[in-house]
C-alpha cells in the first residue's frame, strides 16, 4: 500500500515536468526503474535531478552493447543491433515520457520499446 502511495506522489510530481508522462499501456521507465528500487539518484548524479540521464550511466547497470545484442537476440529485428549502429539509448527509450520506435521515421517497422 505504502509503495503504491509512494508511486502515485512521484508520478504527480513528475507531471509537473511532463504533459505525457503515462505511455499507453505501462508506467513511463523512471517509475518502473523507482519500482524496482532504483530510485532517482541510480539514474539523475545531480540532485534534484535536472537533466537527461547519459548513455553511459544506463550501461553501468545494463552493460555496454554487446551485452544488449545479446539480452534481446530473439527479437527480429533486435533492436540493440541493426545497421543504426550503436544508437544512444535515449533514441529509443524515455526516461519520463513514452517511449519511441525511432526506426520508424524511415521503416514501417513495429518494435514495442519499454
Ligand atoms: C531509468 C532512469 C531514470 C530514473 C530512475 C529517473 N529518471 Fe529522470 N530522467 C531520465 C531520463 C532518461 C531523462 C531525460 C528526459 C526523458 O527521457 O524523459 C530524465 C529527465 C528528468 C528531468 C529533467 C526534465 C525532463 O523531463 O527532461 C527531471 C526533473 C527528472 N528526470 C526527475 C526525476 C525524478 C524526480 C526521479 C525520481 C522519481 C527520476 N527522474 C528518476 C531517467 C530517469
Ligand atoms: C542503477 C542501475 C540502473 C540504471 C542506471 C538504469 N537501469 Fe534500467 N533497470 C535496472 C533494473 C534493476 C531493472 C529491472 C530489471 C528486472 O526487473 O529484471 C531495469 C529495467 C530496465 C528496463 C526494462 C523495463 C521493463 O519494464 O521491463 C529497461 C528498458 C531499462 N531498464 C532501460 C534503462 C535505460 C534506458 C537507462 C538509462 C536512462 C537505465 N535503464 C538505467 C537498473 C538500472
Ligand atoms: C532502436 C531502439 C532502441 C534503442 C536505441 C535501445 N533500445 Fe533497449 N529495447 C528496445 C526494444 C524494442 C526492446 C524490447 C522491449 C521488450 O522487451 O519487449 C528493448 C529492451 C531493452 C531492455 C530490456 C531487455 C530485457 O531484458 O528484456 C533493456 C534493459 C534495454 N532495452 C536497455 C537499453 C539500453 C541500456 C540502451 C542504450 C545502450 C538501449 N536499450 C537502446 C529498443 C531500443
Ligand atoms: C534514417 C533512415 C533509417 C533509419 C532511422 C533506420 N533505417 Fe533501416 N534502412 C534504411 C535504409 C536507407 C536501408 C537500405 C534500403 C533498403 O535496402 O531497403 C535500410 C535497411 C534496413 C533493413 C534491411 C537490411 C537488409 O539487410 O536488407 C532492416 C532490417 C532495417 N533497415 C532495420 C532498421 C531498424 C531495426 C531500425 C531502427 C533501429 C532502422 N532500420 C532505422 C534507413 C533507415
Amino acid at each position: 500500500m505504502k509503495h503504491k502511495l509512494l508511486a502515485s506522489i512521484f508520478a504527480g510530481f513528475l507531471a509537473l515536468f511532463s504533459v505525457s508522462v503515462f505511455a499507453q499501456n505501462a508506467a513511463p521507465l523512471a517509475d518502473r526503474h523507482v519500482q524496482k528500487g532504483q530510485n532517482c539518484a541510480a539514474c539523475h548524479s545531480e540532485n534534484p535531478p535536472a537533466k537527461a540521464v547519459p548513455t553511459e550511466k544506463c550501461q553501468s547497470c545494463h552493460g555496454g552493447f554487446e551485452a544488449m545484442k545479446e539480452k534481446t537476440k530473439d527479437l527480429k529485428p533486435n533492436p540493440h543491433y541493426t545497421h543504426m549502429g550503436d544508437q544512444p539509448c535515449e533514441e529509443c527509450h524515455k526516461g519520463h515520457q513514452p517511449s519511441v520506435n525511432m526506426c520508424s521515421q524511415c521503416h514501417k517497422i513495429e518494435l514495442k520499446v519499454k
